[in-house]
């Protein structure tokens, strides 16, 4: 379970991004994140995983609480159940499929083994498993700038797979992707989700995507979360509140998300 409790975001540079969120996750749920450029959801799902640390309130994720205390090695194995999937995949392009899903690996080995390519069999085993889990298992071999970029980002998910995460953290997964490419990537993590029980947290431009692959949705606007609920409660109306203004799907569609590290 994600529990955040009063939290607030200020960044150094005095930007608040988020403001008193107040939020309950449970394992195993689906939950998509819309808003505006700059409404703060790419700072909501950095928080979980401590890429950012909180300013106010208080988190706890799976009983652990994210705080300045975690840091060193409990934060390196609390990291390890959390996934992260960026808009930009992350792959090594000149390097094959396989060898990317085992980069995962890499961080928990010596930098002799893994520089000389020394991987153990098991994690080769779980590596091309997670190939397979995702129906890319004949792709092991090829280089990864030769796939598609739903294929990538399948890779990119198998990658995470490999760390059997507990929660997987998504920012715009889907937006650098053509329509058919993007709802098949929002199939595979909604299988991710649904059999492997993993909490999925997905940033979204897409409204449409996010009501059809999501069971909840949180809406948030200038940092502050307008909404939060199942998907079917969604309304024009409270697209409206979440976006500030009236706004179609290809309002949201034109929208070029931009990527902050
Ligand atoms: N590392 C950072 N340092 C300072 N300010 C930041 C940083 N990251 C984000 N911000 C600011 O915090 C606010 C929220 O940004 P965030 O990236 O969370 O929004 P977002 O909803 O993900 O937007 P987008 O849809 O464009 O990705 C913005 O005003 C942004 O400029
Ligand atoms: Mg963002």
């Amino acid at each position: 379970m994600i529990q955040f409790k009063r939290v607030g975001k200020t960044y150094p540079n005095g930007v608040e991004a988020l403001k008193q969120v107040d939020l309950e996750i449970e394992q195993g749920e689906f939950v998509a994140i819309i808003g505006l450029s700059g409404a703060g959801k790419s700072t909501l799902i950095r928080l979980v995983n401590k890429m950012h640390p909180i300013t106010e309130g208080e988190l706890i994720v799976n009983d652990v609480a994210v705080d300045d205390t975690l840091k060193g090695d409990k934060l390196r194995k609390f990291r390890r159940e959390i996934g992260m999937i960026f808009q930009s995949f992350n792959l090594i392009m000149r390097t094959s499929v396989i060898k990317n899903v085992l980069a995962a690996k890499v961080a928990d080995m010596s930098f002799m083994r893994s520089f000389l390519g020394l991987y153990k069999d098991a994690d080769k085993i779980a590596a091309l498993s997670a190939l397979e889990k995702l129906g890319i298992l004949d792709k092991a071999y090829t280089r990864a700038d030769q796939l598609s970029g739903g294929q990538q980002q399948r890779v990119a998910l198998a990658r995470t797979l490999t760390q059997d995460p507990k929660i997987i953290l998504a920012d715009e997964p889907v937006a650098s992707l053509d329509p058919v490419t993007a709802n098949q990537v929002m199939s595979d993590f909604k299988t991710v989700n649904k059999d492997f029980n993993i909490t999925v947290i997905a940033n979204m431009h897409h409204v449409d995507m996010a009501l059809n692959y999501a069971d909840r949705v949180i809406g948030i606007r200038q940092g502050e979360i307008v909404f939060d609920g199942p998907s079917s409660k969604i309304t024009n109306a409270i697209l409206k509140d979440v976006y500030g203004r009236e706004i179609t799907d290809d309002d949201i569609l034109a929208e070029a998300p931009k990527e902050i590290v």
